[in-house]
C-alpha cells in the first residue's frame, strides 16, 4: 500500500524563533494519522527543528542540496552535511528551483542520483506552465520531465522516490487545479511510470499534488484515486491550516 503524505515546504520562511514557535504549535495540534506528516524549513533551522521533532512522528526534510558530495561550491549545502544533521529527505525540482536557479531535467538527474547514493529519500516536483495547458501540451512536458530526470533510474531506486505533481500555474497563485485536472494528471502519471517499468511499482510510487491546497479544498483533490497527497506552501506557514489540510487525508 503506498503512504499517504503531507508536507509542509516553509520556502524561504521563518527565521529560528518563528520556527520554534510554529514547531511548538505543530507539536500541540497535531493529530494522529496514518499519514507521513513533513516539514521543510530553511537551511538554518533545519538542525532545532530536527531536534525539537526527533520524538514526534513529524518529520523534517530539507529544501534542496549540491548534488556534489563537498568541495568549492560557495553557499552549497551537500546531501552528506544535511544527513549529519538527522535529514534524510529532501525536495529536488522545485518550479522555483527551476524558474530562479536554472535547475534543468540534467541537473536534477545528478541530484537525484546523489540523493539515493546517499541512501536519503527525494520528493520530487514537476509540473507544467499555464502556456503548456493552454496549447494542451503539458502531458508532454510532464512526460518529458519524468523521462529526462528519473527515468534511468533502476527499479530499486524508485523506493526512494515520492513525486509531487506541481502545476506552475497554481503554485503560490490560489488558482488551484481542480480535483478532477489533479486526477487526470496523477493518473497520466502512473500510467507513464507503468509503461517504463511495470504496474506494480508504479502502484507503490506516491503521487503528491501541490498547487494552493488549502483547508477548503485538501479533502476533494485528497479522495482521488491517484491523490496520495500533498506539497503545501503558504498553508504549511499557519499551525491551524497545516493541521486541518492533514486532517483531510
Ligand atoms: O512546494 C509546494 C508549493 O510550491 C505550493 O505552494 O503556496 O501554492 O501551496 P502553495
Amino acid at each position: 500500500m503506498r503512504k499517504k503524505i503531507v508536507a509542509g515546504n516553509w520556502k524561504m520562511n521563518n527565521d529560528l524563533a518563528e520556527t520554534q514557535t510554529l514547531i511548538s504549535d505543530l507539536k500541540k495540534s497535531m493529530p494522529a494519522t496514518d499519514a507521513e506528516v513533513k516539514i521543510a524549513p530553511t537551511y538554518t533551522s533545519l538542525y532545532p527543528a530536527y531536534e525539537a521533532l526527533k520524538e514526534n512522528t513529524i518529520e523534517v526534510v530539507a529544501q534542496n542540496m549540491h548534488q556534489a558530495e563537498n568541495g568549492a561550491y560557495t553557499g552549497e549545502i551537500s546531501a552528506a552535511m544535511l544527513k549529519s544533521v538527522g535529514i534524510k529527505t529532501v525536495i529536488l525540482g522545485h518550479s522555483e528551483r527551476r524558474a530562479y536557479f536554472g535547475e534543468d531535467d540534467a541537473l536534477l538527474a545528478q541530484k537525484v542520483d546523489a540523493a539515493i547514493k546517499n541512501n536519503m529519500d527525494v520528493i520530487f516536483c514537476f509540473g507544467e506552465e499555464l502556456e503548456d495547458r493552454k496549447t494542451d501540451k503539458h502531458f508532454n512536458l510532464v512526460e518529458s520531465q519524468l523521462k529526462n530526470a528519473l527515468f534511468h533510474l533502476d527499479t530499486n531506486a524508485w523506493k526512494h522516490i515520492v513525486l509531487a505533481y506541481e502545476p506552475v500555474w497554481a503554485i503560490g497563485t490560489g488558482e488551484t487545479a481542480s480535483p478532477e485536472q489533479a486526477q487526470e494528471m496523477h493518473e497520466f502519471i502512473r500510467n507513464t511510470i507503468a509503461a517504463k517499468y511495470s504496474q506494480s511499482l508504479a502502484d507503490e510510487v506516491s503521487i503528491l499534488y501541490g498547487g494552493s491546497v488549502k483547508p477548503n479544498n485538501a479533502k476533494e483533490i485528497f479522495s482521488k484515486p491517484d491523490v496520495d497527497g500533498g506539497l503545501i506552501g503558504g498553508a504549511s506557514l499557519k499551525a491551524e491550516d497545516f493541521v486541518a489540510i492533514v486532517k483531510a487525508i
